[in-house]
């Protein structure tokens, strides 16, 4: 661990985050959470950076959440590499990383309450992962109790995340700000995720057909949202590694399909197989 790493206060138990946050809060401090599944990148960086801008204290969570993994997905492989993210955090202005075992957060093993995400939890990703949001929901919430931030940070790639978790902020009243930060690409457009480190090289370049199809739909949003999906469906052709699984135009607001005569404010959401690597990718557009 370098020196300026080890000045990042790690904390694997609720008590003493919660022990942590009281002395701050008492000295006047605000607090900003972010919480993640480490893997960080430069997407996570940009939330911490954001965070520390928003308030005093800065709280990053590393957790990986077995409560959100379906029983075929990817929990025992998922990355876990608290060293590199603590090394990666040591610039960014992060006061403690909250890392604690799955035993500290659910310490009677099976879970007996959950947070519901309700419909628009089984769309989208939910129809494809389901009880995800749920479990998603879930962790979020106790995170939030736990840390009890002024705000918490959330990045746009997750748009679906990012709906749910103001939706449940706003539905049980929770007195936390939601801060959402634009999605970081790559230089050629790949939108940032932890699970990039899968995709072999071809499956990388295959992976781009995601971004390259918001791009698509970008320039097809004047001309209506059946335009934007044959634009948007016209540019994964073209790649044969890649199994998409939706391409849907939303309504912000309700995060339902729009009408084929929509108007203002949509977002194209996707979500493709690429090899076994599950990529999601988002694109704010504005419908003519
Ligand atoms: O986006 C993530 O990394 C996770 O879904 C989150 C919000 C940290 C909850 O486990």
């Amino acid at each position: 661990m370098t020196e300026l790493t080890s000045r990042i206060r790690t904390l694997s138990t609720i008590a003493d985050l919660r022990a942590l946050l009281a002395e701050r809060r008492a000295g006047g401090a605000s607090v900003a959470l972010v919480p993640t599944m480490g893997a960080l990148h430069e997407g996570h960086l940009a939330l911490v950076r954001r965070a520390a801008e928003l308030a005093d204290v800065v709280v990053v969570s590393i957790f990986v959440n077995p409560l959100q993994f379906g029983p075929s997905e990817d929990l025992d492989k998922y990355p876990r590499t608290l060293d590199a993210d603590l090394a990666a955090l040591a610039e960014t202005g992060v006061d403690a990383v909250f890392a604690p075992a799955v035993a500290e957060m659910y310490p009677d093993g099976d879970v007996q309450t959950r947070v519901a995400a309700g419909s628009v939890g089984t769309l989208y990703e939910g129809a494809s992962r389901p009880g995800h949001f749920d479990g998603m929901l879930t962790v979020v919430s106790k995170l939030l109790h736990i840390a009890q931030p002024d705000v918490a940070l959330f990045g746009q790639k997750d748009a679906q995340q990012v709906f749910l978790v103001k939706r449940m902020v706003r539905d049980l009243d929770l007195p936390i700000e939601i801060e959402v930060v634009p999605t970081v690409r790559e230089h050629d457009g790949l939108a940032l995720s932890s699970r990039n480190r899968y995709l072999d090289a071809d499956q990388r370049r295959a992976a781009l057909a995601l971004s390259e199809s918001l791009k698509a739909a970008e320039q097809a949003a004047p001309s209506g949202a059946a335009e934007v999906l044959a634009e948007a469906e016209g540019a994964f052709g073209a790649h044969e590694d890649v199994q998409p699984d939706y391409l849907v135009v939303v309504d912000p607001v309700t995060f339902l399909p729009v009408a084929d005569d929509a108007t203002g404010p949509a977002v194209v959401l996707v979500a493709a197989r690429v090899g076994s690597t599950r990529l999601i990718d988002n694109q704010p557009i504005t419908l003519g």
